[in-house]
């Protein structure tokens, strides 16, 4: 008798076997259908929420959490950048299980070693993370049946280990400030563990590319449907590069005039890199924004889609976070302040017209004890 459009087409799919699919150009709430009665006489599609329908819904609940990975809120800023004649909307990826946009990677790198038979039932992964990877990881591998082993360095957030080892990883630690190929780093120590554990699988985030197929395949597509192919400008806070290269790879096969702005920190050399092309280790020192920068280049980026690449400080992504969590009241992580202080400093190249949409990876749960701690940003000197 009915199609629904509901808010995640997952739950839609579950819902709804052999019925069309209708994808509303009205951004909706969770919990809220667009349904649309066919019989006896066809009638425009009605608006509501859930427990309002005025039929029954046979299934009402994901089968696992993996499912309700993906399909997040797109939301209008209005009070910080009020002054942009543009429009500029968050993706807000906190609303992942996980509280990250990188749930969507972890499982399609996890799904893939599974198609390729490169992890066995009852086997280990292995990754270098920052944190958030891992949780998506550590979720994904609770419902799949395996066992997390993580390696991290010691600048990431107390919170972020805490909730890895809550959710059953093992977490090794490693220092910071080393060279990528120093026994002691994360991503050394990483590969010793795999080699070490039997039966285990070190994914790689930085030079696996189902990392940018994931955004590829959901987060370029959400963003196209949720601004109806209004976008103009991507604007993208960039570590591994999974997450901009995947999305403008999409968003720019759908239209090319797409400009597409990395922001990256100080200290990292990949603004150097998309310059210039050369790997300049002199661009590289501590930094403590978290999940963005790198000191190499990792084999997911595709340079050739990124138009700008901006560089922020510590301190003022520290400083646009707080302000996006009481000025917009949207508790938002470290890169998500990056990212939005980057596109204030490219303001002036932003007209009336534009949708920009910027990414917010994270949730400011995980910065607790950093970011969102007086003190801390006083030590910093933040304040
Ligand atoms: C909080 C946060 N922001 C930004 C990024 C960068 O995303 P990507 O690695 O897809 O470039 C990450 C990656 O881990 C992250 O954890």
């Amino acid at each position: 008798m009915c199609l629904f459009a509901p808010y995640s087409n997952q739950y839609c799919n579950g819902l709804v076997n052999n019925i069309r699919i209708f994808y509303p150009p009205l951004p909706l709430q969770r919990g809220e259908f667009i349904y649309h009665l066919l019989l006896p006489t066809p009638a425009p599609p009605k608006r509501e929420f859930i427990y309002n329908l005025p039929f029954t819904i046979k299934k009402v609940y994901y089968n696992n959490i993996l499912q309700t990975i993906g399909n997040t809120p797109l939301v209008k800023l209005n009070n910080i950048t009020k002054d942009i004649p543009a429009t500029i909307l968050a993706k807000v990826e906190f609303f992942n299980p996980g509280n990250s946009i990188k749930d969507r990677m972890a499982l399609k790198m996890l799904e893939v070693a599974e198609q390729e038979g490169r992890i066995k039932p009852g086997g280990t992964i292995i990754e270098c993370t920052s944190g958030n990877t891992g949780m998506g990881l550590a979720l994904a591998a609770i419902i799949k049946g395996y066992k997390c082993v993580f390696t991290t360095t010691d600048k990431q957030s107390k919170e972020k280990m805490d909730i890895l080892r809550a959710v059953g990883a093992e977490v090794h630690i490693c220092p910071t400030n080393v060279e990528p190929d120093d026994p002691r780093s994360y991503y050394s120590v990483a590969r010793r563990l795999a080699a070490e554990i039997p039966n285990s699988l070190h994914l790689n985030q930085y030079d696996n590319l189902a990392n940018r197929q994931a955004h590829y395949e959901t987060t370029g597509p959400e963003i196209w449907q949720q601004t109806e192919g209004k976008i103009t400008h991507l604007v993208v806070a960039t570590g591994t590069g999974g997450t901009i290269t995947g999305t403008a790879m999409y968003l720019k096969e759908k239209n090319p005039n797409i400009k597409v702005w990395a922001i990256d920190v100080f200290g990292s050399l990949l603004k150097k890199y998309h310059e210039t092309g050369e790997l300049d280790m002199s661009q590289v020192h501590a930094y403590v924004t978290e999940g963005i920068g790198e000191d190499f280049v990792p084999e997911n980026y595709d340079f050739s889609l990124i138009d700008k690449f901006e560089q922020v400080t510590d301190k003022d992504g520290a400083v646009m976070a707080r302000r996006i969590a009481k000025e917009e009241g949207i508790f938002v992580g470290y890169s998500a302040g990056t990212a939005l202080q980057g596109i204030m400093q490219l303001k002036d190249e932003l007209k009336e017209g534009d949708v920009v949409v910027v990414v917010f990876h994270d949730h400011g749960s995980r910065y607790i004890g950093k970011i969102y701690n007086d003190d801390w940003m006083r030590e910093k000197g933040s304040t």
